[in-house]
């Protein structure tokens, strides 16, 4: 049995439908992950996102309108209150400022629906599908100040359909995502992730526990 103290605590940032973070919520709930979602914080009073905290118990915040800056603060304060460890980025539609992303270096994770660096930004599955590419996919990776950029933990792929749509190839994808990004924390909750340079590597686990 997993002591709950040896659980890492998790800061889950949404905006929408938080598919993403019902997944995590769940893993996190079957011992998948060695971590317990201890706040989720919303930047949109309306999202589906905070019915799912709700349900599952976890102390639920929506964002003030404010500047940037005195937004990012206050996610700070919450998270700290909460003593988070590893902040998952799950639909956050607000580009965080630089000072946040130095204050969590290395602890900011996201997940974005496309094999990056291709097709960063908003609608990555439009870009995609403009693009012609027959193959696309998701990433999870940590996050620097720009974005979608940062080292990449794991990536999944998808083919690319001719009768697809950006709905048809948004609906695939999302399974993906949440397998994608449970898999990515779990190795961060083991202790198992290692950041050189760009490239991140996965250690063994007897390595990670000694
Ligand atoms: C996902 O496609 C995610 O990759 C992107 O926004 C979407 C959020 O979906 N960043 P959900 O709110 O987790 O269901």
């Amino acid at each position: 049995m997993v002591m709950q103290g040896s659980l890492k605590p998790l800061g889950v940032l949404v905006s929408g439908y938080g598919s993403n973070l019902q997944a995590i919520l769940d893993a996190c709930a079957q011992g998948v992950v060695a971590g317990r979602v201890a706040c989720v914080i919303s930047s949109n009073a309306r999202a589906f996102a905070g019915e799912r905290a709700k349900n599952a118990g976890v102390p639920y915040y929506v964002l003030p309108n404010a500047t940037p800056e005195e937004r990012d603060a206050h996610i700070t304060a919450l998270l700290k209150k909460h003593d988070v460890q590893g902040v998952c980025l799950a639909g956050y539609m607000r580009l965080l400022t630089a000072g946040f992303v130095d204050t969590w270096w290395d602890r900011v994770f996201n997940i974005h629906p496309s094999l990056l660096p291709a097709f960063k930004g908003m609608n990555a599955q439009r870009q995609a599908l403009s693009a012609g590419v027959k193959v696309t996919g998701c990433t999870v990776h940590f996050v620097r100040p720009a974005m979608d950029e940062g080292p990449i933990i794991l990536q999944a792929t998808t083919p690319v359909f001719a009768d697809d749509t950006e709905d048809t190839l948004a609906q695939r994808l999302l399974p993906l995502e949440h397998r994608t990004y449970v898999q990515a924390l779990k190795w961060y909750c083991d202790d198992r992730l290692r950041i050189q340079g760009e490239r991140v590597f996965v250690i063994p686990a007897a390595e990670a526990k000694s």
